[in-house]
């Protein structure tokens, strides 16, 4: 067998919202077929996984991460044969292909559920999460992460059930031994259908304080308080990781991404440090409007420091900026106007230059931007319809709520992928379930292309060159001291490389402290390619530099 470690120290993941990446039948939803379709652009891309968001049956609710039967393929996406199709296709490129895994909750339309929902007494009666009625009530106050409370009440069993996600997403009941074995044997059946690995979804939750106390978080204006604190990274959850580790990750060799909600980075570590035999990296969840509101610079530095140091003697790191949950990385850490190219390709620069394995979601790799769609009718994303409800609520007025929705929807990062100029991006022939970013006409694939100095060809250039430049891919990090915050400067070094970078994370030029790197250093990319490269000295606005140090140096 090959040694597993290597084979995740190579990968630049690709990963695909199947719902959004290409329609192939004009129903205007994103398939499999279309994948297919498409992956001539990723082998040109030079990337060697694919992250599949979820394609199993569902109904939807949550775009499919509410399954309703794990070995069936949602009928929108195509059929078992086209996933067979597509695994085989990715394959023979040399592409991994890595299934989301959604198994914190499933569908409330799945046959385990409606089964144990039927009765107390049945063979499936604790999969899922039942408690009694408290005073008539909500057995506590915890509010569910898409709005309302987080206990739904079933007739039939006089009983609620537990969602921490939407009603239609009830939280499997871990605790129960059946339920971990029928999980485990549906894993090992798409591990030996082909699939390489498994990016498993809000997995820090598995295990629940079984007295289920109040939580004493003040309430959201709905009345209900969010239980984060009480269910996440329990010692229990852990134990449950270990046990899928043991099961299936470990002796099956597969790659292992967890989805975790980590206060900081010693949580983190507990995911991923090699001796936990739990994931081999960890994608933490930071909630949209938490990132908005905090993020800086000078704190990314810090957490890259602090995960470095943590994590460098034995373990990895999954290193991205994009995802289908947060905002579009050039509006959110960039500038999507005057800046637009300059900085979406100093954040590609930065996040390729650093030790782990890079994640490219689609889309990113043409600088595609958040969207304001004008109405919440426009909107579909659970989470941004929470978001309004909820400030109407505190007295916001529609046009403020909306504004809000806006700014931490997660359909910023959904609108269909910008394939050409022609009508809906290219993307299908009918109306797109979701509206297409109107700047597909400047902001397309095709036109990337056509273009060698385009975004499209930075991340071309910056996969390329992981692959061939050992420091890039295994080399040590060395973050050197400058008196500014906005300032980056990296150092990537093994016996056989020296590799530099800059990076002005600001609109303002800024002088680069003499000495800092050797003169000898020779410039290999610059975000300001367009505009003749590096002129040294001063780094313009999101100026971004990758510099080799000759040989023997
Ligand atoms: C995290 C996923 O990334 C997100 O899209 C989803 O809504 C929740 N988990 C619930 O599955």
């Amino acid at each position: 067998m090959e040694a597993k470690k290597d084979w995740i120290k190579d990968l630049v993941i690709y990963q695909i919202y199947p719902r959004s990446f290409q329609d192939s039948n004009g129903d205007g939803i994103g398939d499999i077929p279309g994948i297919i379709s498409r992956l001539d652009h990723l082998s040109d891309l030079g990337i060697n996984a694919v992250w599949l968001s979820p394609v199993y049956r569902s109904p939807n609710d949550d775009n499919g991460y509410d399954i309703s039967d794990y070995q069936q393929i949602m009928e929108e996406f195509g059929s078992m044969q086209d996933w067979d199709q597509l695994c085989l296709q990715c394959h023979q490129r040399g592409i991994r292909v890595i299934m989301d895994l959604v198994v914190n909750h499933s569908s409330d339309e799945h046959p385990w559920f409606e089964m144990s929902k039927s009765s107390r007494s049945n063979e499936k009666s604790d999969y899922y999460i039942w408690r009694n009625p408290k005073d008539g009530k909500e057995p506590n106050n915890w509010a569910s992460v898409f709005g309302g409370s987080a206990w739904e009440y079933v007739p039939q069993r006089g009983q609620y059930y537990y969602h921490l996600f939407s009603k239609k997403q009830p939280d499997l009941n871990w605790a129960s031994p059946q339920l971990r074995e029928e999980i485990f044997s549906m894993m090992e059946w798409w591990v030996k259908k082909g699939v390489d690995g498994f990016r498993v979804d809000a997995i820090s939750y598995l295990d629940k304080p079984l007295d289920f106390p109040d939580s004493p978080a003040p309430p959201m204006p709905d009345g209900y308080s969010p239980s984060g604190c009480l269910v996440n990274g329990r010692p229990g959850t852990h134990g449950y990781i270990r046990e899928m580790n043991r099961r299936i990750f470990s002796p099956f060799n597969i790659l292992t991404v967890g989805e975790v909600a980590a206060a900081d980075t010693e949580e983190l570590t507990r995911y991923v440090a090699t001796g936990r035999e739990e994931f081999d990296m960890a994608i933490p969840f930071v909630p949209p409007v938490v990132e908005i509101n905090e993020w800086s610079p000078g704190k990314l530095r810090e957490e890259i420091a602090r995960s470095y140091d943590a994590l460098k003697q034995d373990g990895w790191w999954a290193r991205f900026f994009s995802n289908h949950d947060k905002p579009r990385q050039v509006s959110l850490y960039g500038n999507d106007q005057e800046y637009w190219e300059i900085s979406a390709k100093m954040l590609a620069m930065l996040l390729h230059f650093l030790p782990g394995t890079p994640f490219v979601y689609q889309g990113e790799e043409i600088g595609m931007t958040n969207i304001s769609f004008s109405s919440i009718e426009d909107y579909n994303d659970p989470d941004a319809k929470n978001t309004y409800r909820q400030m109407l609520l505190t007295g916001a007025s529609p046009e403020e709520a909306l504004k809000q929705a806006q700014m931490v929807s997660r359909d910023n990062a959904r609108t269909p992928m910008q394939w050409d100029s022609t009508p809906n991006a290219g993307f299908t022939t009918g109306t797109p379930w979701l509206g297409v970013n109107p700047n597909y006409r400047h902001i397309n694939v095709q036109s990337q292309k056509q273009d060698p100095f385009s975004i499209y060809h930075c991340y071309k250039s910056l996969i390329a060159l992981r692959k061939t430049s050992p420091a890039l891919s295994r080399g040590d990090l060395e973050i050197l001291e400058v008196p500014e915050d906005t300032l980056f400067v990296l150092k990537r070094s093994c016996p056989e490389e020296t590799l530099f970078s800059f990076h002005n994370f600001s609109e303002h030029p800024v002088k680069i402290p003499a000495s800092l790197i050797p003169d000898t250093a020779q410039p290999l990319l610059s975000s300001y390619d367009r505009q003749g490269g590096y002129r040294g000295d001063i780094l313009r606005p999101y100026e971004s530099v990758i510099f080799r140090l000759p040989a023997g140096e």
